[in-house]
């Protein structure tokens, strides 16, 4: 279900889903991603977070979607090396506009306005930002506009890079971001292999509207993807063994 603001009423309407490209994982999903949401992919080097990523996007250009790729890693090329090896060719889309790859430089105190302004501007219908795990372990400039409404409410000897009200400041922030932009978006998180949380900042999971946890299993020389949380979805908990092949990752 969704609810669309009328002039005078709010009509309860049926909830659309978004299909993530994931040979498999739809199904599991009862047609896809609940649209408008954020979903939290998390897992360890190598699980193929960035994947599902260029996945979930060559979808939405397939079908006719507008998309945005927000990344804090500067070799874009090799990403998009690696997904040509998969079958997954986004120099058509890139060439036409359909797809923008963006860089984040972690250095730059504005890198929120820019990120924003680009979500906000863009009209885009999926977008991607891959790793959020850096920006939540920024520190925060107390005399940084982007943040001057929001430290209000909190004691500023306390807001120290990695503390807890650091970590929900800047996932807060991502977060509203991706919902007022009404996109569907992919936010991924760095995991090491042995955490018990679903994110390394153990906050996101809580925030995102769906988690999906990727591992590696090299005694069984096995990979996996489970739907640990999805908002008004029926799912199945069990991990999934999956593999990565011609047109990426698919469940086996
Ligand atoms: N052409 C291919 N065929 C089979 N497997 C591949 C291919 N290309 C990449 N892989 C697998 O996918 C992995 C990389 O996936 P991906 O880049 O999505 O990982 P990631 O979770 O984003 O990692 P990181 O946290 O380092 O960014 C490789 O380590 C390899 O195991
Ligand atoms: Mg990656």
């Amino acid at each position: 279900m969704s609810l669309i603001q009328t002039d005078n009423k709010t009509i309860v309407g049926k909830l659309e889903r978004v299909k993530t490209g994931v040979r498999g994982l739809d199904e599991l999903l009862s047609g896809g991603l609940p649209k408008y949401s954020v979903i939290l992919v998390s897992g360890p080097p190598g699980s193929g977070k960035s994947i599902f990523c260029i996945q979930f996007l060559a979808k939405g250009i397939e079908e006719g979607k507008k998309c945005l790729y927000l990344t804090l890693d500067k070799k874009i090329e090799g990403l998009l090396l690696q997904a040509a090896e998969l079958d997954l060719n986004l120099e058509p889309a890139i060439q036409s506009g359909q797809i923008k790859f963006l860089f984040l430089n972690i250095n730059k105190k504005l890198i929120y306005e820019s990120m924003i302004n680009e979500i906000l501007s863009g009209n885009y219908d999926r977008v991607v930002l891959d790793s959020i795990t850096p920006l939540s372990e920024m520190p925060i400039y107390i005399n940084n506009p982007e943040f001057n409404n929001e430290v209000e409410n909190i004691d500023h000897e306390e807001v120290s890079t990695g503390s807890l009200p650091v970590r929900r400041l800047h996932l807060h922030y991502i977060m509203n971001a991706l919902e007022t932009a009404k996109c569907t978006a992919v936010v991924t998180s760095e995991l090491p292999s042995s955490s018990t949380n679903y994110s390394r900042d153990g906050l996101s999971e809580f925030l995102a509207d769906g988690v999906i946890l990727l591992s590696l299993d090299p005694t069984m020389d096995r990979r996996k993807l489970a739907v640990m949380k999805m908002r008004s979805t029926k799912h199945t908990l069990k991990p999934q063994n999956i593999e990565i092949g011609k047109g990426g990752i698919q469940i086996v």
